[in-house]
């Protein structure tokens, strides 16, 4: 019988458009290969549709806030229906970089050196912290956003008013800025399934870097590392991934400096358009887009 899937994409987040487009090209993919789908927002209405449509399984397909951070996933755990991706808990503790940042220092990842911003510091103890802690440039980011939105190097003369355009996130990352390469990493399951290298012509892996073709950012696989470094950043990948607790696939971001890896973050919602990251380092590997989905939704139904 053929099997139904119900893809949840779009959502509030500001990478709400990016969701769509991994929705739609995942149920193309499906659709070509005899699955029945179906697509919704997730909004009030999920449930209603969850029981007229009777999927056998769920594909998340959505980012950021609402998709990405145990919400709409602790709404899934209460319809019994399996869903791709991680669950609740790892879910909420990836997608918070403050959190999973102690996680990753308690078990000796290296992260970036960073301080915490509240709205409320005086501007003259904030540089001076700056100068002690840390030392100019340096990144600031809010704690739960993804895709580069809202992430700003910063320099001693430019952070208030940079600051000043992330006034609505209650708190703020103050990291250290690490130069050096650009290195992300996917994670399948138990297995290491390999490394790709950006080399952003911007500034930084910043928004446009990710998704504006014009920006051109070029895609290096396989990466151009020795041995002893690649098989290194596979296991602090597949070590993190463990240590949250993630299910399926995950993308770890790094920065690679000085023969040093430097975690950023772990992605539990990483892009899956035909031409994200993880679907490239899959293809690679020797495992095509349907291929991946098709594994990515076993996985779903048998680790629950
Ligand atoms: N501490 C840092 N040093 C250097 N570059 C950074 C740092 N933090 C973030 N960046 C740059 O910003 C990008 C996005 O940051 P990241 O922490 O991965 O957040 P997001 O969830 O938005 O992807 C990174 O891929 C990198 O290019
Ligand atoms: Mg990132």
């Amino acid at each position: 019988m053929k099997k139904k899937i119900l893809i949840i994409s779009g959502g509030i987040s500001k990478e709400r458009i990016i969701s769509l487009d991994t929705g739609k090209q995942v149920a193309k993919e499906l659709k070509k290969n005899n699955y029945i789908v179906k697509i919704t927002e997730p909004n009030f209405q999920i449930y209603k549709v969850i029981k007229s449509f009777k999927p056998n399984i769920i594909f998340n397909a959505l980012h950021g806030q609402f998709g990405e951070d145990g919400y709409i996933q602790s709404i899934l755990e209460t319809t019994n229906i399996p869903y791709t991706h991680s669950g609740v808990i790892s879910s909420a503790i990836a997608m918070d970089k403050e959190l999973s940042k102690k996680i990753f220092i308690k078990n000796n990842i290296l992260t970036p050196k960073y301080i915490m911003y509240h709205f409320d510091k005086s501007k003259i103890n904030l540089i001076k912290l700056i100068h002690k802690k840390l030392k100019f440039p340096v990144v600031i980011k809010p704690i739960n956003e993804g895709s580069s939105v809202n992430v700003f190097i910063c320099n001693k003369l430019n952070i208030f008013s940079k600051l000043k355009l992330l006034k609505n996130y209650k708190k703020i990352i103050i990291e250290e800025f690490i130069p050096g390469r650009e290195i992300q990493v996917a994670i399948m399951g138990k297995k290491k399934l390999g490394a790709i290298e950006l080399k952003p012509k911007r500034k930084f892996y910043d928004y446009d870097a990710k998704y504006k073709e014009s920006a051109k950012t070029k895609h290096i696989i396989p990466i151009n590392i020795k041995n002893n470094y690649l098989k290194k950043v596979l296991n602090i990948s597949l070590k993190a991934h463990k240590l949250i607790g993630c299910r399926g696939i995950t993308r770890s971001d790094f920065k690679f400096f000085k023969n040093k890896f430097y975690l950023l973050e772990i992605n539990t919602q990483p892009g899956m358009t035909k031409l994200s990251l993880v679907p490239e380092i899959a293809e690679y590997n020797g495992m095509s887009f349907f291929d991946l989905i098709k594994w990515m939704l076993r996985d779903a139904s048998i680790e629950r």
